[in-house]
């Protein structure tokens, strides 16, 4: 649950939902949503909204900004030589055609294979590699544990997960002022090694404060 659209909504309704109006929507969120039969439906339904008009048409990616999380995947990957490979929320699907047998997912961007967000991917699909850039990385830490522990059941043993995540840096511009970014840091990285039984390879930071780690599923 994005804390800081409830807390918005709780101000401003006093839990009364007749005063969450779609004009009220419009203008302190700048999305519209369907009429829902509680604060929580309405909290996930603006954060979506959010989510996807950011990321849709705002957001934009520089892959060579990136000191180990960018372009120097490639070769670092492809040397694994993995039979399958997946970029979640892979945004523009700029490693397609460049990491072998890569297959990228997002729910807010088209040009991703599939048009789907991690936790509602569905596959009978096992990958040696997965990518999380960015990407896992909106909203609380039970969504967090959550969509790593589905990328970690998707992950074949001994396979390897490549992450860059944002210690709660929020983006610049004003259509991402509602999005919730997850502040990370390194003993959560740890905690979640823990809770999942992964060997951490190495954690680096790269640039704009982000940290780069790598997981490996050991079992
Ligand atoms: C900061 S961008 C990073 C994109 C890309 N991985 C990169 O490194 O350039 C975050 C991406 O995560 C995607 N995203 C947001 N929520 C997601 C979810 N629940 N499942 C999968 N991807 C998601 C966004 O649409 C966006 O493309």
């Amino acid at each position: 649950m994005n804390k800081k659209i409830f807390a918005k909504l709780l101000a401003h309704s006093q839990n009364n939902l007749d005063k969450i109006t779609q004009p009220y929507i419009q203008e302190t969120f700048g999305v519209q949503v369907q009429r829902c039969d509680t604060i929580e439906q309405y909290v996930e339904a603006i954060d979506d909204a959010c989510l996807n008009k950011y990321f849709s048409k705002y957001w934009q990616n520089d892959m060579k900004k990136w000191k180990y999380s960018g372009l120097a995947l490639i070769d670092e990957v492809n040397s694994l030589k993995p039979r399958a490979v997946l970029d979640v929320g892979c945004g523009y699907n700029e490693f397609k055609g460049k990491i072998h047998n890569l297959i990228g997912i997002d729910p807010y961007n088209n040009l991703a294979d599939h048009e789907v967000g991690t936790l509602e991917y569905r596959t009978d699909q096992k990958f040696d590699v997965i990518l999380c850039l960015g990407s896992v990385n909106f909203g609380n830490k039970d969504k967090i544990i959550a969509e790593v522990s589905r990328c970690v059941s998707l992950l074949a043993d001994g396979g390897t997960m490549f992450f860059r995540v944002n210690p709660g840096v929020q983006h610049d511009k004003p259509e991402a002022d509602w999005i919730e970014f997850y502040a990370w840091n390194v003993p959560f990285i740890i905690e979640l090694a823990e809770m999942f039984q992964l060997k951490i390879l190495d954690i680096r930071d790269d640039t704009n404060q982000r940290k780069y780690f790598i997981y490996r599923k050991t079992k």
